[in-house]
């Protein structure tokens, strides 16, 4: 056992099919010389648009920075309020400090990893400019009674889609239900770039108007600036690649989604989803596109070494939730303040998902997981 080794992500066995498209493509923008905005970029919209169901597709440099350009559009600044999870990426909560306004944490629904919608409506105060649920590792957040909260308060919400892009909540896209969407293209994620890209979207002409304006510097016309904004440009290159890699998405998705049904059935076959196992759950108003596939365990840490010794890849998404960081320990959170994140951040373990994956490799992952729970249970038995 353990022969096989199994990376966490293979970016090769996606890139090579398509690797003589991809470079024409990059030699379409050198041979071009336009490396900034221009028809690639106007052509990647236009596609994603249609592609994802949305409105206004708006490219920009990374999904940090597509958060960070909806607060700034929302006009969300020093002594405003953002509530959001505990439980994420960094660049969620590190957006709203990057405006000036203050992260209120809420802890997660542990079914689902995502924000506990109640909790959320009870976090809003006077101060409350916005809500920022995450759809974590490609499974929408609950986004009805999200909804509903931010409505009755008269605030929008930011969808931080940058794990799920394609998945919908009760048949709508993700990015088309709050003020605006945020997806990211980094490299790991469904659909991903060479190097850092991410999107905004938003049905709101208004919204896409003003946040178009400030990704260049808030200027119109040339060098005329009447909103201080930045510099937020997806590159060319990254938009051309992009359009090499869009139509496969779905198809990707797809394979992640047949290898997910896969694991279920390993897992079960093994009888580990009954014994000390717990998978991820897809709930059945919404499709999960498995940016990552995580596991819980009471002894992660025991598996997490279990499976590196057997070349096993796996990465602990997140080891420390957000209010228990020390660059937002002047938020005055306390260890305990958030028990379902705290425990996820020591239980859960994401396993390779990727499309390619092979039925032998899911075997080889499902039996190494197996052979660590029967040592832990002799190991019990002998105590
Ligand atoms: C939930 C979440 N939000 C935001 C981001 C930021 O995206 P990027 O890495 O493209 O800046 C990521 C990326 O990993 C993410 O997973």
């Amino acid at each position: 056992m353990g022969v096989m080794s199994v990376p966490l992500l293979d970016l090769q066995a996606q890139y090579a099919p398509l690797r003589g498209e991809l470079l024409a493509a990059i030699t379409r923008v050198c041979d071009s010389q336009r490396f900034i905005m221009g028809p690639e970029i106007d052509a990647l919209e236009r596609e994603l648009s249609e592609r994802l169901g949305v409105t206004h597709a708006i490219t920009v440099s990374s999904g940090t920075d597509a958060l960070l350009l909806a607060l700034m559009a929302l006009d969300v600044k020093a002594g405003d309020e953002v509530v959001t999870t505990t439980h994420s990426f960094f660049a969620t909560a590190g957006a709203i400090a990057r405006v000036g306004a203050t992260p209120v944490l809420v802890d997660i629904d542990p079914a689902t990893f995502n924000i506990d919608p109640a909790q959320a409506a009870a976090a809003i105060t006077p101060r409350t400019r916005a809500i920022m649920p995450v759809h974590l590792f490609g499974l929408a957040a609950d986004m009805d009674p999200i909804m509903a909260a931010a409505n009755r308060a008269g605030i929008p919400v930011i969808e931080d889609a940058a794990q799920a892009i394609g998945a919908s909540y009760k048949s709508r896209p993700l990015g088309t239900i709050g003020a605006f969407g945020c997806f990211s293209f980094f490299p790991s994620k469904n659909l991903g770039a060479f190097g850092d890209a991410g999107l905004l979207t938003t049905e709101d002409a208004a919204l896409a108007e003003r946040a178009r304006l400030l990704r260049t510097h808030g200027m119109k016309p040339k060098y005329y600036h009447h909103v201080v904004g930045a510099n937020f440009r997806m590159d060319a290159l990254q938009a051309a690649v992009l359009r090499v890699k869009a139509p496969h998405l779905a198809g990707w998705t797809e394979g992640r989604r047949a290898n997910a049904a896969r694991y279920r059935r390993l897992f079960q076959d093994a009888g580990l989803d009954r014994g000390g196992v717990t998978l991820p759950i897809e709930p059945a108003d919404r499709t999960h596109i498995f940016n990552q596939f995580v596991i819980r365990t009471a002894d992660r840490d025991g598996l997490k070494r279990h499976l590196d010794a057997h070349g096993i890849g796996n990465e602990i998404y997140y080891p420390v939730p957000f209010h228990l960081q020390p660059c937002f320990a002047d938020l005055g959170y306390r260890p305990g303040a958030f028990p379902h994140a705290e425990r996820a951040a020591q239980e859960s373990l994401a396993i390779p998902i990727y499309g390619e994956l092979t039925q032998a490799q899911q075997e080889t992952v499902v039996s190494t997981i197996g052979q660590f729970m029967q040592q832990r249970v002799g190991a019990s038995a002998r105590s």
